[in-house]
């Protein structure tokens, strides 16, 4: 038992362990997200490129999933501020502005404030 148990730790320590949202190998030298695994395991790129196979990826397939600006915005409203509801331009700033899928993001308020979003997958 004790064997098993440092063994666990041991490999615990070597193997680095992916945190939600990370960005990681996908395929090839693509990277993607940890969380949108399920689409990279189906080699399933047209759920989010809806369009012709290299276009780029739609809005509308990250609205599908995961709801309308309105309710991204509802489902945040605990933070402060609310990164879905800036007082600048409310709900409606295109999802892609600061999340992106395959290179590291960043969070548009940050070009000027410097507001600690604990969540944000960079
Ligand atoms: C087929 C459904 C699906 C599509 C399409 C999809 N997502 Fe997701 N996404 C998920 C699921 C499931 C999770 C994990 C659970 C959760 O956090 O909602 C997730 C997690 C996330 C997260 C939290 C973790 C992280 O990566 O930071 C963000 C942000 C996100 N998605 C943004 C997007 C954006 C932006 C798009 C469009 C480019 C998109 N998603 C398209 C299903 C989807
Ligand atoms: C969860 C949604 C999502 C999935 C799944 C996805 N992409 Fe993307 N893709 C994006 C977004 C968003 C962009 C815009 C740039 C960015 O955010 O990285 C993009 C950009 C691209 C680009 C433009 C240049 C670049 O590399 O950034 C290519 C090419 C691409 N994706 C290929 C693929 C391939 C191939 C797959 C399947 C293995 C795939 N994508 C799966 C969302 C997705
Ligand atoms: C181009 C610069 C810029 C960007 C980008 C920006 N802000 Fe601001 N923000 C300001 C300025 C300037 C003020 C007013 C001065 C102040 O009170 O600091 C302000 C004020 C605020 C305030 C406090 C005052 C109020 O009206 O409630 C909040 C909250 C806020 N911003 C949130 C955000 C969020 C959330 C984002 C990202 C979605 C964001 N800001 C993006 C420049 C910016
Ligand atoms: C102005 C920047 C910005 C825009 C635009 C934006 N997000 Fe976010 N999003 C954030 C930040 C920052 C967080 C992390 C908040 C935190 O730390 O709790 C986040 C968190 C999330 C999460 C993870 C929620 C969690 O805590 O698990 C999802 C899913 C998500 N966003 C989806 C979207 C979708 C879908 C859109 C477009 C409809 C969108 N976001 C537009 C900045 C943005």
């Amino acid at each position: 038992m004790k064997k098993l148990i440092l063994s666990l730790l041991a490999l615990s320590l070597t193997a680095p362990t992916l945190q939600a949202g990370e960005l990681h190998k996908v395929m090839g030298k693509r990277e993607g997200r940890t969380n949108h695994s399920f689409m990279y395991e189906e080699k399933d790129c047209k759920t989010c490129h809806q369009g012709a196979p290299k276009g780029p990826a739609s809005e509308a397939a990250c609205i599908e999933c995961h709801g309308s600006y309105d309710e991204v915005a509802a489902s945040s409203a605990d933070k402060t501020p609310n990164p879905h509801d800036a007082p600048h331009w409310g709900a409606d700033v295109p999802c892609t502005v600061c999340h992106s899928e395959h290179q590291p993001a960043k969070v548009l308020c940050n070009d000027c404030h410097q507001f600690a979003f604990p969540n944000f997958s960079k």
